[in-house]
């Protein structure tokens, strides 16, 4: 059988007598995109730190295309293929976007004293760089500061700093966070054709419902830490435990 790109095994993290994870078995399979939902606080944040050593877990393990990453540093995993976006928006703002872009790409393919070399000779980096800001057509403000960009082109500039790394998973934490309804389905189609055409596997979580139907091949519901249940996009809106969580709320 395949090996998953992606699987926890009771995964567990406390912050004092906060259990913000318990028992979390997860598995995405090649080609998924996966949704992650849940309301304020479930810990799908945490689920993502944890998965990308930016937390380490008090329980469990986490597996990337098999093999054990649980505890590995940040920068490892990120060389190992996985890379994610922040539910803030965390770039360079006095950067420009293509700067922002050449210091992820230059740190994924990990190339050593970057800091002491003249980074404007290394070509391959460059062309990633090019070809990444062509893709989303953000040529024209390619030398701006991210400052002055939009907030949903900073959205996009973020997953284009996630792709840089030219990673084999990735992890997407509400892209769609803070944006006006046009900006919202404008992003929805770059994630859709990103996931046609460059990365095929995607977690990622997000609040509106309308996206994740859009996107996503099948939900894990994550409540108070563990989850509820999973299933296809169907049985999760007719799923009674998720009516029951989001009493009032639309799903
Ligand atoms: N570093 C931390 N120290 C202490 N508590 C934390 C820390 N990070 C998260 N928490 C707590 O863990 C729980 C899960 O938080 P998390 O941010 O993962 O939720 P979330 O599902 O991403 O919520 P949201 O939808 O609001 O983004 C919350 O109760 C939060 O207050
Ligand atoms: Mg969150």
């Amino acid at each position: 059988m395949d090996v998953p790109v992606l699987k926890t095994e009771n995964l567990g993290i406390n912050f004092g007598g906060l259990q913000a994870l318990k028992g979390v078995d997860f598995e995405l399979r090649e080609g998924e995109v996966k949704a992650l939902i849940g309301p304020n606080g479930a810990g799908k944040t945490t689920f993502f730190n944890v998965i990308c050593g930016n937390l380490k877990p008090s329980a469990g393990k986490v597996y990337f295309k098999g093999e054990d990453i649980t505890g590995w540093a940040p920068f490892k995993i990120c060389r190992l293929g996985l890379s994610r976006t922040f539910q803030k928006t965390s770039l360079f703002p006095e950067l420009s976007v293509f700067e922002n872009l050449r210091l992820a790409a230059q740190t994924g393919y990990g190339k050593r004293n970057v800091f002491f070399r003249h980074a404007h000779s290394d070509e391959k980096v460059i062309d990633i760089v090019e070809r990444l800001i062509e893709s989303v057509g953000l040529q024209d403000k390619a030398r701006h500061p991210v400052a002055n960009l939009s907030h949903g082109d900073q959205r996009l500039l973020e997953i284009l700093v996630g792709l840089s790394t030219n990673p084999e998973l990735l992890l997407l934490d509400e892209p769609t966070a803070g944006l006006s309804v046009k900006e919202t389905k404008e992003m929805t189609e770059r994630i859709k054709e990103l996931a046609r055409t460059s990365i095929r596997n995607v977690i990622i979580v997000e609040h509106d419902m309308e996206v994740v139907t859009e996107l996503a091949t099948r939900i894990c519901v994550l409540y108070y830490g563990e989850i509820l249940c999973e299933g296809t996009v169907d049985e999760i809106k007719s799923h009674p435990k998720v009516q029951e969580v989001y009493l009032g709320r639309s799903v």
